[in-house]
């Protein structure tokens, strides 16, 4: 939720800091700051805002040093603002923190009457405090490792120390944190993403981890205060470099480049000469598999809902669903003959990843589906399909969401041919199918002249509705949340045939309805539904597949004509109009499209 970056160098770190920073932007970016080791002293320069207003003031005050701290917030405890950035130091102590102490109001108390003095409303500063309460006695190992035990919740720390004025103390529990290795310096970083533009070496710290960095040399720490070995990775230097190009955003970017995603994926998992799946290694016998449970948070839980109609057709397993923060607190009856599939665009979403750990607690069959594969969740589960879509930085979720979707289609399917639950025909001819998927998806792009068109409609109107049945339902859960997240309208993605059942009562005059009903089992029921709306005065706006045959109700706003494919595939094809809908609706009323207001892409705090 919040970014971390730590730099300990033989030359000055502020610029790398915030240049970094900008990278790390996405991922928090409420308020921003950086200290330094300045002529041995701490020196703080935070600002609100953007990492540009920071840049402006690090300018200003000629910060200097050659070893430092640098964060991007999201806000838990306090408002976003200058005091509440981070850094927060003491003397002799500055810390950066990227997560949520639980029992920080019990430490601050115990902490005024050591006479330590508070000036910020965060969670956050009862570290710096306890830290510099335990450096009067203990030497820096041993009072981390104190201090860590002490605090309940979660934490990725970075801290560097005016008496120590060489090294960086990082520290894990809970959120993601990186180390980089580099030529005369060393980097301390939330995720390989803020590292890769200085490095392509990274280590990564475990829950319970704390690590000292120096320019020439690493050492790791079990929580115990035990040296423990890391393995350096290499990472693949085709994500080294992730720009916009000729797009003004990201997330256009990232809609327009699905048909080659989908390319990506699609090739990753099928042998096109041998017209088969390959999952190599997939480490569980399918005899060992009774049932299925999907498990994810936002737009990753959309394409759980849709993945449980697929394996409900296609297989003979049972099939449940959760969001992970609910999954988490359940009285769960976990099942050794269950596959527990955890999907997560950043892998490093806290509740996909404590009910993950929930399921490794409990010795069950994990595998998680995720985009980044150096993430906190791939590392930790049993099996990982990765989704093959490279960076996806937008805030919204798109290219990742089809990914998900895609790969949760796969694994279904390769499952059910390896159960015989489907034909070898039907098997072929589905495959056949998704080797057309990219293609497909391309001619849904071209809907957006239409779709730029009319979405003053949705920004103007006070409310609007996105109905579907059977996986329509769960595109139109995912087309609400994309316009309510871009362009803070309220939109309610609804089972089609529930509006009868009181939400009818919203409909009024010139109310937006997206109806999102492809020529699928469901279509004369949805359009039914569609009559009961227009009939009440909703403005619908029809999305459906290319048909000869007349639809069945005039008084259609306006229709969106999607190409023809199985109604597996419907899905893919019906979000990207809504993908549109939201980017342009953002873009007519001017928000920040890449990062909207209140959120971040990577949800790391409960
Ligand atoms: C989707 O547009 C949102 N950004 C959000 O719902 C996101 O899907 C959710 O936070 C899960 O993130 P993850 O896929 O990285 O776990
Ligand atoms: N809980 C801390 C705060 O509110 C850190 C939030 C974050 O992860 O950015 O400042």
């Amino acid at each position: 939720m919040c970014g971390i970056i730590g730099i300990t160098s033989n030359k000055l770190v502020s610029s790398p800091i915030i240049n970094s920073l900008k990278k790390l932007e996405y991922r928090g970016y409420d308020s921003a700051g950086i200290a330094t080791i300045d002529s041995g002293y701490i020196k703080e320069v935070k600002c609100e805002g953007r990492v540009e207003s920071l840049e402006e003031a690090v300018s200003k005050s000629k910060l200097t040093g050659n070893v430092g701290i640098g964060h991007v917030r999201w806000a838990t405890h306090g408002i976003p603002n200058t005091i509440n950035a981070h850094p927060h130091s003491s003397e002799n102590v500055s810390v950066v923190h990227n997560g949520i102490i639980e029992n920080s109001t019990l430490l601050k108390k115990f902490l005024i009457n050591k006479g330590h003095k508070f000036k910020s409303q965060t969670d956050t500063e009862v570290i710096v405090h306890l830290i510099t309460e335990y450096l009067k006695k203990d030497n820096l190992k041993d009072a981390i490792i104190k201090v860590l035990k002490k605090l309940h919740g979660s934490f990725a720390l970075g801290i560097i120390f005016k008496d120590n004025p060489n090294l960086i103390v990082g520290a894990r529990r809970g959120s993601p944190l990186a180390v980089g290795y580099g030529p005369g310096e060393n980097y301390l970083g939330s995720d390989s993403y803020a590292l890769k533009s200085m490095t392509n070496k990274i280590s990564y710290l475990n829950d319970g981890e704390f690590c000292i960095i120096k320019k020439d040399n690493v050492e790791f720490f079990n929580k115990g205060g035990k040296k423990i070995n890391k393995k350096i990775l290499h990472l693949s230097s085709d994500e080294q470099n992730y720009e916009k190009g000729d797009y003004k955003h990201f997330m256009a970017k990232e809609i327009d480049e699905q048909p080659n995603t989908i390319k990506n994926c699609v090739n990753e998992y099928i042998d096109k000469i041998n017209k088969d799946i390959n999952i190599f290694n997939f480490p569980f016998k399918e005899k060992e598999i009774k049932s299925i449970t999907l498990i994810g948070c936002g737009t990753a839980y959309h394409s759980c809902l849709i993945a449980k109609y697929w394996f409900e057709q296609l297989t003979s397993f049972d099939v449940s669903i959760d969001i992970a923060s609910e999954f988490r607190y359940r009285k769960n009856k976990f099942k050794k003959d269950c596959l527990y599939v955890f999907v997560s665009q950043s892998g490093e979403t806290a509740d996909t990843y404590a009910a993950l750990d929930l399921c490794n607690k409990n010795k069950m069959k994990t595998c998680s589906v995720v985009n980044v594969i150096e993430s906190s969740i791939a590392r930790d589960s049993k099996f990982v399909l990765p989704i093959h879509c490279g960076p996806e930085i937008g805030v919204a979720s798109t290219k990742a969401f089809l990914g998900q979707m895609l790969v949760l289609y796969i694994l279904c399917l390769k499952l059910a041919q390896k159960r015989k639950d489907i034909s070898k025909k039907d098997y072929l001819k589905k495959i056949k199918n998704l080797l057309n998927l990219a293609e497909l998806v391309k001619h849904s792009l071209a809907t957006e002249n239409k779709i730029q068109s009319i979405c003053s409609s949705f920004i103007d109107a006070k409310g609007s509705m996105f109905l579907g049945r059977g996986y329509s339902f769960p595109v139109a859960l995912e087309g609400a949340l994309k316009l309510k997240e871009l362009a803070y309208v309220h939109a309610e993605g609804y089972p089609a045939g529930e509006m009868k059942h009181g939400p009818l009562a919203l409909i009024e005059d010139g109310m937006p309805v997206v109806v999102i009903a492809p020529r699928d089992q469901h279509y004369k029921k949805t359009i039914s539904n569609m009559q009961e709306v227009i009939a009440r005065g909703a403005k619908v706006l029809l999305i459906t597949n290319k048909s000869k045959d007349e639809i069945y109700s005039e008084n259609i706003w306006e229709t969106i004509e999607v190409e023809n494919t199985e109604d597996d595939l419907f899905p893919f094809l019906v979000t990207i109009p809504l993908q549109k809908l939201a980017y342009y609706s953002a873009l007519k009323k001017g928000y920040d499209i890449d990062k909207p207001r209140n959120l971040a892409k990577s949800v790391t705090v409960e």
